[in-house]
């Protein structure tokens, strides 16, 4: 297993809509193993493939489900691999304080659908249907956008996403310069290995 590096904003992968995983093989089931030490490794409650750097159909979660019930030990879903998720069906509103390992340091007020139907395949293939609400609704939400190439600036009025932007850029700017400079070399080691 190994811990993958996150890409952040405004690394242009997270514009990229995803696509379909189609073979369930040993070189997948090692991508969601390194996925989910990543995601450990970072202490996010969902991380997707894009975020790794790989524009395909899949996600992690492990979503808290008492926060905020006064519980001193933290309950968790357990770890949920999702791959080629569709929303099949949507109900009520929900306004959450989100944030994102892609946006280190900010956090958003989104809204959301409260409660989600939602189909998606395992690891095997296999089809799945699970129907959540609250956080574990968000966090899909949030998640399957990222496959869409939509981050949760995108869920903002403009007016708060330019705000929120302009924070972001002030407080990682070092870490996004770091970024584009690799990115940078990145592409010209790779045009110097044409031919
Ligand atoms: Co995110």
């Amino acid at each position: 297993m190994a811990v993958l590096e996150v890409v952040t904003f405004p690394h242009p992968i997270l514009k990229q809509k995803c696509a379909e995983v189609t073979r369930f093989d040993a070189e997948l089931h090692q991508f969601l193993d390194d996925m989910a030490e990543t995601m450990n490794d970072a202490d996010g409650i969902g991380l997707a493939a894009n975020q790794v750097g790989q524009p395909v159909r899949v996600f992690l979660m492990d979503v808290p489900t008492n926060r905020g019930s006064g519980e001193k030990d933290v309950k968790t879903t357990g770890r949920i691999e999702v791959i080629n998720p569709k929303i099949i069906g949507k109900r009520g509103e929900l306004k959450y304080e989100e944030g994102c390992l892609s946006f280190p340091g900010m956090s958003e007020f989104v809204t959301r659908a409260a409660e989600i139907d939602l189909a998606y395949q395992d690891r095997t293939g296999a089809e799945v249907k699970l129907t959540a609400k609250g956080l574990v609704a968000v966090c899909i939400q949030h998640e399957l956008d990222h496959l869409d190439g939509i981050t949760f600036i995108d869920r903002l009025s403009p007016f708060k996403r330019k705000i929120a932007l302009r924070e972001y850029l002030r407080q990682n700017r070092e870490a996004i310069d770091d970024q584009a400079l690799r990115e940078k070399l990145k592409t010209r080691r790779a045009q110097q290995n044409v031919g």
